[in-house]
Parts: structure tokens; C-alpha cells; sequence
């Protein structure tokens, strides 16, 4: 409303149109400047550009990326990490690189904030500053596979973005093409979640049927603009092959790592498990018909917010990657733990941290 009712009166209160002529060239002056001063500056302010060069004549580093503080807190207060002395961080576009070494590895720490937009974009903006020789991905999420309990840290082989849709007119069944499935735009090679399977007493409703997409990837070595699908991401292989020393490593099983209570401790020590898949989308999934849906469809075992996106710039960027999940709950509950989240829900986080800061000791050895 306020900003109409300016509008208006500034549009009725405008100078005729020759005066506002005689005013125009200097007017275009000054935006002219404006605009000049705009893309020196552009993202990163030029003092910002020094430093990023200085740090990469340091280089290369490896990424460290994470949702955010809950899950990154526990990694800058732990001995295995330390901060450079001259110039611990640098902050570009409302992210903080964190520079520092863990163990004998030189890392660059970012915080991405919630989503699959953030993490991407965050991500990206990691890869297009800084010399990175590959990424470690660490964070919490909800659990699909009721066999795997809070605490245990997940290391999947494969992250899957669901949360990119064609969502199918009433009407048509399995048998139709989806809208511009013929163009190559969508697909029905990864299957639906069909709504009407869900509903109480069972029923048909409008809703019909969600069609998993692949997301659009544009790799770095590719033709600009000429699109590849990609659904399953892999890990890196190495990387992949490094983490399997993780399993058996000792993990806490006690929130603060003391034995004050059996309420502040788990029912049996975690352990790192080696899962076929994980899949992420900016959803949080609190809801057992749908984590079940994505276990019997997709086969996954964590299921996040940001490991598929941070996985997908990755690709396309040709950097190795990895991501550590530990499990903070079972996503929509059915079992006794879950009541349990809010308490362990930290000493999944510090599993991870945990494992993340063993796989880069790995690393480096
Ligand atoms: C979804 O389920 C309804 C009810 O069984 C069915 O009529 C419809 O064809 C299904 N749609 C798809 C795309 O499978
Ligand atoms: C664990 O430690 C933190 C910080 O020292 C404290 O705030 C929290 O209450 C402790 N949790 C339990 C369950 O003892």
C-alpha cells in the first residue's frame, strides 16, 4: 500500500518533459559511474579479491561445508582444529571461509545456511574463490532404515536430489507422458509417489502423482548451456575407499561423553555404517509414511537438506566429494529413540564431527 501511494504521488508531482531532459545527462553521468564503481566492486570487493589470492597462493585447501552452526560448532571448538593465526577468515557474499589446518590438512570451513539453495550457491561460491582439491561434507539428518540407530554416522555412496518434481494432471494414469516429457525435459524413469495411495480411508483425491526428476547439470568441461540429467551422484572413489577405515571407529554414546545417566546415553555404542544411498530436497521430512516411501523407492538411508546439492556442484565442477551424515532421528518416528531426538540430537552432530575430522586425518596420512 505505502509503496503505491508514492508511487503515485512522486509519477503526479513529475517535472515536465523538457526539463527532465535538460536533467537526463548528467543523471546518466552519474549512473553511468554508478555502474562502473558497481563492477569493480561486483561480489567480491577488490580488498576481498586480494586476500582470496593470497590465501590460494597457500593452497590447495580442502573444503569443509556444512548446514550450519548447531552442526559446525563442535568442529571449530575441537583440538583437531586450528585456526590460522594471520587470517582466519574471510567473509564474501554473507558466507565465512574459515582458514586453518585439521591434522595436517590445510581447510577452508563454510557454513551454508538451510537448503539445497544455500548449499549449492555456497558451494559454488567455495569452488569459484578458492583453490579446492576436494570437498568433505559433514552434517546430521533424519534416518529412513529403522535398522541403523541415533548416533551412527552414515557414509552413503550414492546422494539423489528428490525434491525436483513433475507433478502430474488429475486424470492421467502411470501409461501417459508426462507434460514436455517429450521434449527430454522430464522423465518417468525414477518413479512417483502416487498421493492417492495415502489416503485415509482409502479414496481417490485431485492430487494424483509427483514424478522424481533428475536435476539439469551443466559440468564445467561441457558445452556451456548444453544439458546433461543426472539423478544418482557418486561419491569420489577414492574418497570413497579411504572411509571404509572409518568403520569401527569408537563414537560417543553419551551426550558430553559421560556416563552420568542412562538417559543421556544411547542403547548401544554407534557405529559408521557404508549405506547404498542418501537423498536430500528442501524438505524436512517429520512424516513415517513418507520416510518409508523414500526407503522402499529410492533405497536411502539419510535424508537431509543440502548433501545432493553440494554433491551436484561437485560434479559439475569436477571436484572429488564426500558427505558424512551422522543420524539424529528416525524421520517421522516410530521407535522409542525418537522421543529421544532433542537430547541426542548434539552428540549426533559431535559423531559426526568426529568421523569427519578422522576421514580427514585419513586424508592427509
Ligand atoms: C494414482 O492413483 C490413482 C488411484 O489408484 C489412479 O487412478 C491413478 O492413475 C494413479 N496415477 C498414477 C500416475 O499412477
Ligand atoms: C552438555 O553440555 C552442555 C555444555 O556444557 C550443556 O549445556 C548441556 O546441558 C549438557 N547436556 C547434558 C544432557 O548434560
Amino acid at each position: 500500500m505505502a509503496a503505491s501511494t508514492t508511487l503515485r504521488s512522486s509519477s503526479s508531482t513529475a517535472p515536465p518533459l523538457t526539463l527532465l531532459g535538460r536533467r537526463l545527462i548528467p543523471l546518466l553521468l552519474l549512473v553511468a559511474a554508478m555502474a562502473a564503481a558497481a563492477a569493480v566492486e561486483a561480489a567480491v570487493p577488490a580488498s576481498a579479491e586480494q586476500a582470496v589470492r593470497r590465501v590460494n597462493r597457500r593452497g590447495p585447501f580442502l573444503g569443509v561445508v556444512v548446514p550450519n552452526g548447531f552442526e559446525m560448532d563442535p568442529l571449530l571448538r575441537s583440538p583437531a582444529f586450528s585456526p590460522a593465526k594471520k587470517l582466519p577468515h574471510l567473509d564474501v557474499a554473507g558466507r565465512r571461509f574459515r582458514f586453518g589446518m585439521i591434522g595436517q590438512k590445510k581447510v577452508i570451513i563454510v557454513m551454508t545456511g538451510l537448503g539445497m539453495l544455500n548449499s549449492g550457491v555456497t558451494t559454488q561460491l567455495l569452488l569459484t574463490l578458492f583453490d579446492v582439491e576436494g570437498i568433505v561434507h559433514f552434517g546430521i539428518a533424519g534416518n529412513a532404515d529403522p535398522d541403523l540407530h541415533i548416533g551412527d554416522v552414515t557414509v552413503p555412496r550414492y546422494w539423489g536430489h528428490t525434491g525436483l518434481w513433475n507433478w502430474q494432471r488429475h486424470g492421467d494414469g502411470p501409461e501417459k507422458e508426462l507434460a514436455l516429457e517429450s521434449n527430454g525435459d522430464y522423465t518417468r524413469k525414477y518413479g512417483a509417489l502416487n498421493f492417492s495411495s495415502y489416503s485415509v480411508p482409502a479414496a481417490g483425491n485431485l492430487l494424483n502423482s509427483v514424478w522424481y526428476q533428475p536435476e539439469e547439470v551443466f559440468p564445467a568441461d561441457g558445452t556451456p548451456e548444453s544439458r546433461r540429467h543426472e539423478f544418482w551422484v557418486p561419491v569420489d572413489d577414492r574418497y570413497h575407499q579411504l572411509s571404509k577405515k572409518l568403520e569401527g571407529m569408537t563414537l560417543e554414546r553419551c551426550v558430553n561423553g559421560t556416563a552420568t545417566s542412562t538417559a543421556t546415553c544411547l542403547p548401544r555404542p554407534p557405529a559408521v555404517a557404508h549405506v547404498e544411498r542418501g537423498c536430500s530436497a528442501s524438505v524436512f521430512v517429520d512424516n513415517a509414511a513418507y520416510r518409508q516411501f523414500l526407503r522402499s523407492r529410492f533405497g536411502v538411508t539419510p535424508i537431509d537438506m543440502e548433501s545432493a546439492a553440494v554433491a551436484l556442484v561437485a560434479l559439475q565442477q569436477g571436484t572429488p566429494f564426500i558427505a558424512i551424515r551422522s543420524l539424529s532421528d528416525l524421520a517421522g518416528g516410530g521407535s522409542a529413540e525418537s522421543n529421544e531426538a532433542g537430547v541426542f540430537a548434539a552428540l549426533a552432530a559431535q559423531n559426526a564431527v568426529a568421523a569427519t575430522v578422522h576421514f580427514i586425518s585419513l586424508l592427509s596420512s
